[in-house]
């Protein structure tokens, strides 16, 4: 019988569902959201203006002088651009980092849930029909997942570079200023270091993983500093949502000036056009 009721009143089928609120929702915006975030990493120009770059490519390691919109060589750790780079690969400086991120995001457990879900239907969400399969739960090649706490130690190593370009998009032409630019930018390091000491692997590492702070002799400071990763555990979908969607923000904001699209403000000009910052 079509839409036969479950055990538990769920209704079978890809997709069915008795629930009446907008549940596609979330799934729509995650696959939007992280297909943005892979997108981004394959574009080897328009990331950079002035004294922005976008927080997908930083730190720079290497930098195409010649690319559209790319930054200057001089602010790349290693200079320009490495001649052994394969030709049939865009030169994007994204991709020297990008592992990182993306490997860290791809293992934390409320986005394993969430792309589960949005990619791969299982379910779409609760009490929806999933996709038919066999699920076996994290298992075979899903086991990797579990080396989620190593991918955070580079994430952690990440964000010194991160908050330093926010502090360099202050500093244009031998001035210091400020422009919608580098507030996106900064906080983009603010935001990702509230998602990263909200990961349960940080909070287990500082303290999670013990039954008893005063018992091991361990110091007031230890367990401040777990109570304040367990604030930022409570909200970590939420950080998950604010700093995924502040990059994607500013890598657009970014690029849309550098394209020319639209204008920068700031104190160093005013209104300031990507021909104005001099762009590549
Ligand atoms: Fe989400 Fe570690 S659990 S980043």
């Amino acid at each position: 019988m079509a839409n036969a009721q479950n055990v538990g009143g769920h209704v079978s089928g890809l997709g069915k569902t008795n629930r009446v609120d907008n549940w596609w929702l979330a799934p729509l915006l995650v696959v939007a959201g992280l297909g943005y975030y892979m997108w981004a990493a394959w574009q080897a120009e328009y990331y950079a203006v002035g004294p922005y770059i976008s927080p997908f490519y930083a730190p720079l390691l290497y930098a195409d002088g010649a690319a559209e919109g790319g930054a200057a060589v001089q602010h790349a750790f290693f200079g320009s651009w490495p001649e052994w780079w394969p030709e049939f690969i865009p030169k994007s400086p994204a991709f020297f980092i990008f592992v990182f991120p993306a490997t860290f995001r791809a293992s934390c457990y409320y986005y394993r849930k969430a792309y589960y879900r949005a990619f791969f239907g299982m379910p779409p969400g609760c009490a929806v029909g999933p996709v038919p399969h066999n699920y076996k739960g994290e298992t075979s090649l899903l086991v990797l997942q579990n080396l989620h706490r190593y991918t955070l130690y580079f994430a952690i190593l990440l964000l010194p570079f991160l908050f330093y370009e926010g502090v360099m998009s202050f500093f244009h032409d031998g001035k210091i200023g400020i422009g919608i630019g580098s507030v996106l930018i900064l906080l983009n390091a603010v935001f990702l270091s509230c998602y990263t000491f909200g990961c349960h692997a940080w909070r287990h590492l500082i303290g999670g993983r013990l039954n008893c702070f005063s018992c091991d002799g361990l110091s007031e400071a230890q367990h401040g500093a777990w109570s304040f990763s367990s604030w930022f555990n409570s909200r970590h979908m939420k950080f998950a949502w604010i700093s995924l969607g502040w990059i994607l923000l500013a890598d657009v904001y970014i690029r849309l000036v550098s394209m020319g699209i639209i204008p920068d403000v700031n104190t160093w000009y005013g209104i300031t056009w990507a021909s104005q910052f001099g762009v590549h």
